[in-house]
């Protein structure tokens, strides 16, 4: 049996750095029996899922092992081929991966459809499944929050985190603008969600400022104020009041200039710590059928931070 010993969560405290975010583990014991989980991506150094996963994984005992793989994108084909032949247990896929993998599975989740992007492979009965958490992953990170009961939404940008937030707050019914810097982007992906209640427009001051002033959930899906850019921010300050509910995708720095406007307005903040932990829980929890411990993978990933 694989064990992962060492507290789950202590990323970053006692134990192996050996470049990029140190595994929450001190040993590993593999056996022939180990069941194989991986994240692809390029780069993938810096991805927190080893550190999150293997917490969880130790928390729970598991005869399991999930290690991150540099894959490039021309490669892709290969390494499904690769899943397939070395009966990989499940996979994680991040940038820039997401997209080319919808084509190269048996089955499409409907999410995983919609949104034109797999995070997750996974088996069921002999097939290669391709799925996305990405969207529940960021509302289960509203939970307990009024963010679960906004009425409208006003969603930042246009690329590939924004459509899974889109179709996630589309699907329960919420109105949503979709406000990008390339206008055509925000409108195609508001004309593709359900219902008749989205619209795109381009991420000028004025719209903006309109928009913000009728909704009550603001997300942040660009990469505007991330590490190193920290002084910047995707909406001015005055577009912010006390009763938004303010997320940002972002989790380096964990609070954002944005996210630093909202809390100095009295505005609800979230960061997307959440959503990066939630994602991958549910992930693991269709590979294994357990929820696992979304605490301790939450400490793995700040500790790793
Ligand atoms: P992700 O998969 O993280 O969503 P993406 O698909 O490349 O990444 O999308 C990035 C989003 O951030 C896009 O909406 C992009 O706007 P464009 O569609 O106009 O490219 C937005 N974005 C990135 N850098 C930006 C900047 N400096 N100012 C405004 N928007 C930016």
């Amino acid at each position: 049996m694989a064990r992962l010993r060492g507290a789950a969560g202590r990323a970053g405290s006692g134990t192996k750095k050996m470049g990029g975010p140190s595994l929450p583990i001190e040993m590993v014991e593999l056996t022939g029996k180990t069941r194989v989980y991986a994240v692809f991506g390029c780069p993938v150094e810096h991805s927190l899922s080893p550190a999150m996963h293997n917490a969880a994984i130790a928390a729970l005992g598991l005869d399991c092992v999930y290690v991150p793989l540099r894959v490039e994108p021309a490669d892709l084909p290969a390494a499904i081929g690769g899943v397939r032949a070395m009966g990989l247990a499940g996979v994680n896929l991040t940038i820039p991966l997401k997209e080319a993998a919808v084509a190269l599975v048996d089955e499409l989740s409907d999410e995983a459809r919609e949104i034109g992007a797999v995070n997750t492979l996974f088996w069921k009965d002999g097939a290669l499944c391709g799925h996305s958490t990405d969207g529940e992953g960021f509302w289960m990170s509203l939970e307990g929050t009024p963010g679960q009961s906004a009425k409208r939404a006003l969603v930042l940008g246009a690329g590939g985190a924004s459509r899974a937030v889109c179709f996630a707050l589309a699907r329960r019914g919420i109105e949503v603008t979709i406000a990008n810097r390339t206008p055509e982007r925000a409108r195609e992906l508001a004309a593709a969600l359900p219902g008749s209640h989205a619209h795109g427009m381009p991420a000028e001051p004025e719209d903006l400022a309109r928009a913000a002033a009728a909704a009550d959930l603001i997300v942040n899906c660009t990469s505007v104020g991330m590490s190193p850019n920290d002084s910047e921010s995707p909406l001015a300050e005055n577009c912010i009041e006390r009763g938004h509910i303010v997320c940002d995708l972002i989790y380096n720095p964990r609070e954002t200039l944005l996210l630093r406007t909202a809390r100095e307005k009295g505005a609800l903040g979230l960061n997307g710590v959440d959503m990066l932990v939630n994602q991958g829980a549910l992930s693991f929890q269709l590979w294994t059928g357990i929820m696992p411990p979304v605490q301790v993978m939450k400490a793995a990933v700040t500790g790793a931070l």
